[in-house]
């Protein structure tokens, strides 16, 4: 559903993403994962069709976003990490302002919209305008809108950041219940316990190159150096040595 084949991104003479190839198949829940600064948010822009690869090419659902960027994107959906929402619409016509983005109307898009509202306990608030939601309102409103028009592949850029704890188990349950039923999402996240938790197959992101790639139990197999745990693993993947050199430093 996801094919990036040399995927590259150059700011200038730095390269923020480094010939990335991956595949992602229908059905999966696959997370993107690395440090800040690894090049995800770069990456999923470019997925999503808001920001031009220097090279390389982008496949979704077949057909190749840069030659045919409508038909491409008409099957995404995309949640940015620092989203846009208009103040001046209630949460109930932002959903349908999105779904009209798709050409989606009618009563199939206000029953998804009231259900979406609902499993993220925003009901009451459907018709009070944008302006008056709180940050983690607006957020669970954003992923809404993601979902409202049903697409086959979702992409998300760091979803947990600022949900709470009941938000956060929400979101997980939707991901896992919407890839169930033969969607695809990819998202990003900097922590290993939310890639842990949730998905089929990750990547290791660090300095715009993918380090690694497998289900959860494939890179415990392959890459543990000794009785290394997942964390460490990460961490010497990703260069995040610094914590662990100070404590051996503290310790020597
Ligand atoms: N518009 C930009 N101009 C220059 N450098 C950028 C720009 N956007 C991102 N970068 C750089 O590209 C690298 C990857 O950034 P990003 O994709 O946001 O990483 P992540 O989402 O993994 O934290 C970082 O070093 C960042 O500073
Ligand atoms: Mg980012």
């Amino acid at each position: 559903m996801i094919e990036l084949r040399q995927l590259t991104k150059r700011y200038g003479t730095f390269t923020a993403v480094d010939r990335i190839d991956l595949t992602v198949g229908s059905g999966e829940l696959f997370g993107f994962l690395g440090p800040n600064g690894a090049g995800k948010t770069t990456t999923l822009r470019m997925i999503a069709g808001i920001l031009r690869p220097t090279s390389g090419s982008i496949r979704i659902a077949g057909v190749d976003l840069l030659q045919d960027p409508v038909a491409a994107k008409a099957k995404l959906g995309f949640i940015p990490d620092r989203p846009f929402i208009y103040e001046k619409l209630t949460g109930a016509e932002f959903l349908r302002f999105v779904a009209g983005l798709y050409d989606q109307a009618g009563p199939e898009v206000e029953h998804r919209a009231r259900e979406l509202l609902s499993l993220f306990d925003l009901e009451e608030w459907r018709d009070e305008l944008v302006e008056s939601y709180s940050h983690g309102m607006r957020q669970k409103l954003i992923i809404s809108s993601a979902f409202v028009h049903r697409p086959a592949v979702i992409v998300v850029d760091e979803p947990m950041v600022g949900l709470d704890p009941k938000a956060a188990r929400i979101l997980k349950d939707l991901f896992r219940e919407y890839t169930r039923r033969g969607h695809t999402i990819i998202f990003s996240t900097h922590t290993l316990e939310v890639a842990e938790s949730l998905c089929d197959r990750v990547a290791i992101i660090a300095q715009g190159t993918i380090r690694a790639a497998g289900t959860m139990a494939e890179l415990r197999r392959d890459l543990a150096e000794g009785e290394e745990g997942l964390e460490r693993i990460f961490l010497r993947l990703t260069g995040e040595n610094a914590a662990r050199n100070l404590v051996d430093v503290l310790d020597a």
